[in-house]
């Protein structure tokens, strides 16, 4: 690995969102926003704020 490389991971947790670690740039018809933090997407469908997970899945019995 470069030395400026940083590894990205991407997880996905039980039966709830995407984790997704390193440094990110997300774009959308909203523009782009680079974050170095971990970013959590939905894959239940059922979050109001798509692509983000905004923990809907707990209570909608979202099973992956
Ligand atoms: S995975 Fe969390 S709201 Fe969809």
């Amino acid at each position: 690995m470069k030395k400026n490389e940083e590894k990205t991971s991407v997880l996905f947790l039980e039966n709830g969102p995407i984790q997704v670690t390193g440094t990110l740039k997300i774009s959308g018809q909203y523009g782009e926003k680079e974050s170095k933090d971990p970013v959590y997407f939905c894959r239940c469908g059922g979050s109001k704020n798509k692509p983000y997970c905004d923990g809907s899945h707990r209570t909608d019995g979202f099973k992956g």
